[in-house]
This record gives structure tokens, sequence and C-alpha cells, in this order.
């Protein structure tokens, strides 16, 4: 399985339904929603306003993805306002069952997610109870930075635990991906890639979307 979650950051908010809705008709079966309150990460993009236009434009699966403290009070707001996925850092959240639990019973799937220097095997504890775990291949915060090929060795144990315990659970990597090395990722374990700067500054963001599916 193939799945490409472009990453609304890197849109242009001044014409963001434009945008969404070009995710709409493109081959994307994901889009992915960062939303970073300027604690956990140094940087803030946005918040519950931005779900609104967002779920009112498409039908494709929402992708959100919460670099923020203290996840467990925001997620039931999250799927309220129509996330299909809600994935929350392991070192922001000191009950990730919990966390998991709240999402689960406001009706989405439940996502975790670990920086570069977290070892995989910090969630290997509570795996059983997830949808998705996304892999950070570079620091979170910014778009646009280059990818980190260790990040492929978490993915590849990942993988093994997965299969070993007969889970259901996707794994999802996030940052410096382009049709440059998707190919690499995909074939080390990974089924959703998410890619913002290579779609949205691409002149063609369709095709650059098609290009990371056919890597
Ligand atoms: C980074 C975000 C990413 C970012 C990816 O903190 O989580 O989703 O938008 O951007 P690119 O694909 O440009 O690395
Ligand atoms: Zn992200």
């Amino acid at each position: 399985m193939r799945i490409v979650a472009p990453s609304i950051l890197s849109a242009d908010f001044g014409n963001l339904e434009r945008d969404i809705k070009m995710l709409d008709r493109s081959a994307a079966e994901w889009v992915h929603i960062d939303v970073m309150d300027g604690v956990f990460v140094p940087n803030i993009s946005f918040g519950f306003p931005v779900m609104k236009p967002v779920r009112k434009a498409t039908s494709k699966v929402l992708d959100v993805h919460l670099m923020i403290v203290e996840p467990e009070r925001y997620v039931k707001r999250f799927v309220e306002a129509g996330a299909d996925y809600v994935t929350f850092h392991h070192e922001a959240c000191a009950d990730p069952r919990a966390a998991i639990a709240e999402i689960h019973a406001a009706g989405a799937k439940a996502g975790v997610s670990v920086k570069p220097a977290t070892p995989i095997e910090a969630i290997f504890d509570y795996l059983d109870e997830l949808d998705l775990v996304l892999v950070m291949s570079v620091e979170p915060g910014f778009g646009g930075q280059s990818f980190m090929p260790h990040s492929l060795d978490k993915v590849r144990a990942l993988r093994e635990e997965i299969s070993q315990r007969g889970l259901n659970c996707l794994i999802e990597i996030d940052g410096g991906i382009s049709a440059k090395n998707a190919r690499e990722v995909f074939d080390a374990g990974v089924d959703a890639v998410v890619a913002g700067s290579a779609v949205f500054s691409a002149p063609n963001p369709e095709q650059a979307i098609i290009d990371i599916l056919n890597a």
C-alpha cells in the first residue's frame, strides 16, 4: 500500500480552498494537517479554525499531526472538527494510553509520533492500541528540511515488530520526502509518506504527488 499525505503547512494560506480542492482531485488519499503550538516546537502554525474550511473542501482522509504539549486536552476537539486520524507526540504526552482511548471514543483513528532522537522502542509498550505510527525524519517544526536517513532504521524495526505481533498499525513518515527518496522509504516498510514542499513547491503539484506514488 502506498499513500501520499500532502502537508498543507506548505500550501498557500491565501488560497487555501483552491489548494485543498487541488488535493481533493489529486491521487493523494490523505491530507496532512500540522498543528504547532510554539511550545512543543519552536513554531506556530494553526488550529481549529483552519480545520473547518479544509473539512468542507475535501472528503479525503484528514491526517492531523499534533505538535503540541498536553495533546490529551485537545484530541477530542480535533475529532469533532473532522479529523480521521489524530496523531500526538510520544514526548508530549504523560499518558499515551488515555489519549489513544480518548481519540477512539471520539470516533477517530489514533496515531503516535516520535521525534528523531526518540528510540522507536519507546512506543512498543502501547503499540497494540495504535492505528498509526508517524516516524519523524526531520526535527518537527518546519517544512523544507533535509531527510534524516537513520529514520529508516526505525521504520524497519517497527515494521518487524508490527508483523511479529500481527498488528494492523500503519507506518507513516514525515519530513524531507520527495520523489527522489520515496522509493527507498516505501521499500523500508512505510505505508504513508507526508510531503509538504515537494508537492507545493512543484510547478505541477498533482504530478508531484503521482511522481511520489510511482517512485
Ligand atoms: C514538520 C511537519 C511536516 C512538514 C513536512 O514539523 O510535521 O509535516 O510539513 O514538510 P516537508 O515535506 O517539506 O519536509
Ligand atoms: Zn507533520
